[in-house]
């Protein structure tokens, strides 16, 4: 008996969900790097207080998510999970409103520290790149119901999402400590 028939994309989402994050990385890397500053409004200097604070949010709603589905509350875990990606949506919308004005910050440090800021952010960078296919992909299959593969991904969707996020953290702090 043939198959019921099934759409591509719903069977294999990887191309499109690939697809989609390196159009989105590759518009992130010119954004930062080679568009140049233009000016802007005053207020986009609060931008990367409000990133970090989404960051850490979504660092929080991550730990409780994954709390919540090794103690089987899975509605619980659902819920926290979606509020982790929405603070990430926003994160997101935020990093590109504040880097279309601003480009990359210098981190002025010498010392220890440079080399130190500099593990960071670069590994914060490339897993945040690897981070956003996973994430989609880890939500394409939950919100299928699809649990088994849902389950597969996650487990390195959560470590590679939550260490981007608290590194998020931590360069926002070593950048404002030092440019203060
Ligand atoms: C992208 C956000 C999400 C992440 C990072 C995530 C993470 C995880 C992780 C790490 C596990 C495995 C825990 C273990 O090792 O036992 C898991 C399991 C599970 N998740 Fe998620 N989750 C997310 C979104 C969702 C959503 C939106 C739903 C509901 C629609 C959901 C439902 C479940 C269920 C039912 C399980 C248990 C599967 C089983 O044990 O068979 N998750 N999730």
């Amino acid at each position: 008996m043939a198959q019921p028939a099934t759409s591509d994309l719903s069977r294999k989402p990887a191309p499109a969900i690939l697809t989609l994050s390196a159009i989105i990385a590759a518009f992130l890397i010119w954004l930062i790097y080679f568009k140049g500053r233009v000016a802007g409004p005053e207020w986009i200097s609060i931008l990367p207080a409000v990133n970090a604070v989404c960051n850490s949010l979504s660092a929080i709603c991550l730990i409780f998510g994954y709390i919540n589905i090794r103690r089987y509350n899975r509605v619980v875990h659902q819920r926290f999970m979606l509020s982790a990606t929405a603070f990430s949506a926003i994160f997101l919308v935020s990093y590109i409103t504040y880097h279309y004005f601003h480009g990359d910050t210098k981190f002025p440090g010498h010392g220890i520290v440079r080399p130190i800021y500099f593990f960071i952010l670069i590994t914060h960078i490339s897993l945040s790149m690897v981070a956003l296919p996973l994430i989609l992909g880890t939500l394409w299959w939950a919100l299928r119901s699809e649990f088994r593969f849902h389950k597969k991904i996650a487990r390195w969707t959560f470590p590679v999402w939550l260490y981007v996020s608290v590194t998020g953290v931590i360069v926002f702090f070593m950048l404002r400590a030092y440019t203060a």
